[in-house]
């Protein structure tokens, strides 16, 4: 008789947005006259940039004559796109990383979720708390995490790092030394950000006690502050511990497009292990390629137009995010993040806890956010509402919710 792999039987409850999804359909349902206002999960609203569209077009062309048709892209992804993501992400802000240390991908998502494949079962994560439950759940699946206390909600073998209005949201290093650290700036769900020198330190320290960092930037494109890093590769030493993952999804709106990709220093090792080599066999084993059409959607993200297009379509969401800020601060929240994050992370009123709030708000301003607690304990009576949405329904939303 075959058996099924029993992590699975230990995850608490269904992924965060599909129990927000259910529960919101569930009350569309019930009430069909509610016009409900989605600032829940991070999606982007506005439409892919003309410069975006005008490159799947000719790549679509392309794939539709025999001589510019293509078929299994290169494992690690094509050179024009490797080359500029190397240029324009690295290059330009002074970090070492060359084209073939970039693996292309389907998305951040994914490869957050299975870059813990490399890494021995025997491995011990330290994440933030409150964190995006993808790093959290897929350790769970491989094995890695011990034993859930459901009164806690946490895992025995995972180390917790709070992330609290009293550190501004961004950890302070763990007393236990962890093998592998998820890091994850500007953050989600909090919308912190973290500067240089506090990232220099989590880099020295990786270093001096032979941790990994894994660092997703998937927001970067976000910040809008100075001393702020832009990838983890600005810090000294970060070639020799730290994976860094990038998406496509927020900067250039590919969330139903499907693009990103994983940075692996030649250097990082394992003792004489590359980290490089084992992602990508893995990758060459597992993983047939990001689409030619999507690769090329995703240079055009890098030309000149595409870089306007895209500052622009950034200013678009970051107005919505001052918008939430500032309304809910003169509406007496206590309000964080949405300055260098498309997320705004707020304190739940009259001492309620984040799933109560969820409900008080979906009920009586028909507007969906993600509860605190859903990404980790210390996310409890927070809440979390995303920038993503269009301009009219975040104007909407929020005088929907001064009015409670
Ligand atoms: C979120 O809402 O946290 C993100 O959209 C999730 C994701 O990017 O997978």
């Amino acid at each position: 008789m075959y058996k099924v792999n029993d992590n699975y039987l230990k995850l608490p409850g269904s992924y965060l947005f599909s129990t927000i999804g259910k529960k919101v359909n569930a009350y569309a349902a019930a009430h069909p006259d509610s016009r409900i206002i989605r600032l829940g999960i991070g999606d982007v609203t506005q439409p892919l940039a003309p410069a975006i569209i005008k490159a799947l077009h000719s790549a679509v062309d392309e794939m539709g004559d025999a001589a510019t048709f293509r078929g299994y892209a290169p494992d690690l992804g094509y050179e024009f796109l490797r080359n500029a993501i190397a240029d324009n992400d690295y290059k330009a802000r002074g970090c070492e990383i060359s084209a073939d240390e970039i693996f292309i991908s389907d998305g951040a998502k994914c490869d957050s979720g299975n870059i813990q494949e490399i890494f021995s079962l025997d491995n011990r994560i330290a994440v933030c708390d409150p964190v995006y439950p993808v790093y959290v759940d897929t350790n769970v699946m491989a094995g890695r995490t011990g034993v859930y206390d459901p009164q806690k909600e946490i895992w025995s073998n995972v180390i917790y790092m709070p992330c609290t209005q009293e550190n501004d949201f961004v950890p302070c290093l763990p007393k236990e030394t962890p093998d592998i650290i998820y890091l994850c700036f500007p953050n989600n769900p909090t919308g912190s950000a973290i500067t240089k020198e506090q990232l220099q330190e989590w880099v020295d320290y990786a270093n001096r006690v032979g941790a990994v960092i894994i660092y997703d930037a998937a927001y970067e494109a976000y910040i809008s502050q100075e001393d702020i890093p832009h990838s983890i590769y600005e810090c000294q030493g970060a070639r020799t511990c730290a994976i860094e993952l990038r998406s496509f999804s927020k900067n250039a709106g590919f969330t139903g497009v499907r693009l990103g990709f994983t940075v692996i220093p030649k250097e990082l090792k394992a003792g004489d292990v590359s980290l490089h080599s084992l992602w990508a066999r893995r990758h060459g084993t597992k993983y047939n390629g990001a689409p030619y059409i999507v690769q090329r959607a995703g240079e055009a993200v890098y030309s000149e137009e595409g870089k306007a297009q895209l500052r622009e379509q950034v200013a678009y969401y970051m107005k919505n995010a001052a918008y939430i800020y500032q309304g809910l601060k003169d509406a007496g929240y206590t309000v964080s993040g949405g300055v260098n994050a498309p997320y705004i992370w707020l304190k739940a009123p009259r001492g309620m806890s984040s799933w109560e709030f969820f409900d008080y708000l979906l009920e009586n301003a028909n507007v969906v956010g993600t509860p605190g607690s859903g990404f980790g304990p210390s996310g409890e009576t927070y809440f979390r509402l995303t920038a993503f949405g269009s301009y009219e329904n975040t104007v909407e939303a929020v005088e929907r919710i001064k009015a409670l």
